[in-house]
């Protein structure tokens, strides 16, 4: 931790939590066990988020293709998200963390989305951490949604093909107001970004790790925010430029 550059820390860590039903099934369990353990991964590294200073944290914790997981996988993940969610309020107002859950949310059922809906309402006023959730997300589901929502403005004439603009476009998006991530973060050993953030991962550093989910804890977190403060960011301009920039600043 105290390697950590606390000037140059990412405003914003996505991270694709994998490897869950991987890490059950080596010992021999359930997936869905898998899944319980990667709920203790998601409160130490909520809370070391909060306390390294890290203002936006999105968590991938169930895709639009998830849904055609087994049955019983899909309902006791439904039941662990509403349950640990409800459960763990108190500690979110504690901590000063505010909740925002991301995807489509008409898909989950009722009795599911008005407890996620509880919980947002009841952490709205907390100014720390923003910890968003992202359920039943897909990123080009969101876009097609975008897409949809601008074509109609066009449509009815309150907006000029040409105003559509990146900045308009991510205002459209489910994260409007919060910064694209400057790290994005998967565990488990699998190099892909499975339809997760593709609009606002464009400038994002990537890292990888084979550490399974429900074995990641916050001295990985470090590690992979310590990896990240050691990478140059040029958006596609020269080096040169970049040392000159910071020289400016
Ligand atoms: C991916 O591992 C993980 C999921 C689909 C579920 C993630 C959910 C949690 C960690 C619980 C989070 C809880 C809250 C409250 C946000 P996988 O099942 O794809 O693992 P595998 O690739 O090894 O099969």
């Amino acid at each position: 931790m105290e390697n950590l550059d606390l000037n140059r820390l990412p405003k914003h860590i996505a991270i694709i939590m994998d490897g869950n039903g991987r890490w059950a099934q080596e010992q021999g369990q359930d997936r869905l066990f898998g899944h319980y353990q990667g709920v203790v991964s998601v409160r130490k590294v909520v809370e070391a988020a909060a306390e390294i200073g890290i203002k936006y944290l999105t968590l991938y914790a169930f895709s639009t293709e998830n849904w055609d997981r087994p049955v019983e996988e899909v309902t006791g993940l439904m039941t662990l998200f509403v349950e640990t969610i409800a459960k763990e309020v108190p500690d979110l107002n504690k901590n000063n963390i505010q909740l925002q859950f991301i995807g489509d949310l008409s898909q989950l059922p009722p009795e599911a989305r008005i407890a996620l809906d509880q919980s947002t309402a009841q952490t709205a006023a907390n100014t720390g951490l923003k910890l968003i959730i992202a359920l039943s997300y897909s990123s080009r589901w969101e876009i097609v949604n975008a897409a949809q929502v601008l074509a109609k403005l066009v449509q009815v004439g309150d907006l000029n093909p040409e105003q559509i603009n990146e900045k308009v476009f991510s205002e459209n998006l489910t994260t409007k107001g919060i910064p694209d991530p400057e790290l994005m973060i998967r565990t488990s050993g699998e190099y892909r970004i499975s339809n997760f953030l593709l609009f606002q991962l464009a400038y994002s550093e990537l890292y990888f790790t084979n550490t399974r989910w429900p074995d990641f804890r916050k001295p990985h977190l470090i590690e992979a925010i310590l990896d990240y403060q050691s990478r140059e960011r040029r958006f596609g301009k020269t080096s040169a430029q970049i040392v000159l920039d910071e020289e400016n600043k």
